[in-house]
């Protein structure tokens, strides 16, 4: 991943953006539940995404939609920073199967209607990326380890593996004469990390259908860890009794490794994880740096899945 650079945005145009959002969340706690219709583009027709408004949220302001929707890494769409937006339309996020296999009693596709209906709930997560930048994202979704509860993973299993959908004709970034990653990619969480509540297949972002640049029609989110764990557009996922190997890892092991927690104490060989710039905020070089947190500000909740290990070496 390139060093940090900071976005061009106009703090004038932030405001407004914020105070509808935090009008619209109100809202959605007083009713209770929400139906919302995509507008994920014309290639996407999901059903109507359904969700309630959920126990966990924030007391930060959330990123304006079009930041989080626009300043994206989706390297399956080019490696810049505007090119998931710039060049996903042509991308069909349905239909859509889920393969879940591996070592479990009940293997299964999903198709992506099912997962759709299972019961969504909105959460405001703190995202933090490797790149030193974090983003206030109000995601929809469910717990992972809902699906993981319908397969009835094995004693055996202790990992979970991911895979993102390998479509070239699609996904410019896996057709060009330079692929900056290899394909798929592929990601992974021990099987504690899996079954954390904390831990969501999203379906939804800002009230709507996921978009395609940010993972249509599903993808991982994991708080407490950099943003590369949060594998996009699933295909497939898979019980294990071995580490899988995972994309950045595979691609630059010193640099990233396979826990990747927020760690400001632990820095990237080529920065400091010490501090990071809140997108959206306006202010640049420096000007709207925050403290990074340990575990990105829920310890609370993960710090105990991780006792007795060395962090500075499981990185
Ligand atoms: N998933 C796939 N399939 N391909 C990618 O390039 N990038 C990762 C992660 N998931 C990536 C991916 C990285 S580096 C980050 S920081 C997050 O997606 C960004 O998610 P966002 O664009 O929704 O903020």
């Amino acid at each position: 991943m390139p060093a940090y650079r900071p976005p061009r945005i106009n703090a004038t145009e932030i405001t407004p953006e914020a105070v509808f959002f935090n009008r619209r969340i109100f809202l959605a706690a007083a009713a209770g539940s929400l139906v919302a219709t995509s507008s994920a583009g014309a290639l996407a027709a999901p059903a109507a995404l359904t969700y309630k408004a959920g126990a966990v949220t924030l007391d930060e302001t959330p990123t304006p939609e079009k930041d989080a929707t626009n300043y994206n890494n989706f390297y399956e769409f080019g490696t810049g920073k505007g090119d998931p937006a710039a060049y996903s339309g042509d991308f069909k996020p349905h239909p859509w199967t889920v393969k879940v296999d591996g070592l479990v009693a009940r293997p299964k596709d999903f198709a992506i209607e099912d997962l759709v209906a299972l019961p969504q709930e909105e959460r405001v997560y703190r995202m933090r990326c490797v790149e030193a930048w974090s983003m206030v994202i109000p995601w929809v979704g469910f717990p992972l380890s809902a699906l993981l509860d319908q397969v009835e993973p094995l004693g055996s299993a202790k990992y979970v593996a991911f895979e993102t959908i390998v479509r070239p004709a699609e996904m410019p970034g896996q057709s060009g004469i330079f692929q900056p990653l290899p394909w798929p990619y592929v990601e992974g969480l021990r099987l504690d990390e899996a079954r954390h509540p904390l831990t969501i297949l999203a379906t939804g972002v800002y009230g709507k259908t996921l978009p395609n640049q940010n993972g249509a029609p599903i993808r991982l989110v994991v708080p407490w860890k950099y943003g590369f764990k949060g594998i996009k557009s699933i295909v497939r996922i898979s019980l294990t009794e071995t580490q899988p190997p995972t994309t950045w890892n595979l691609s630059a092991a010193h640099e990233y490794g396979f826990f990747a927690n927020v760690n400001p104490a632990v820095d990237h060989p080529r920065w400091s994880q010490a501090t990071e710039n809140r997108i959206g905020e306006g202010g640049f070089f420096g000007a709207n740096r925050r403290d990074t947190l340990p575990f990105n500000g829920y310890a609370d909740e993960v710090a105990s899945l991780y006792a007795g290990m060395d962090l500075a070496k499981n990185f």
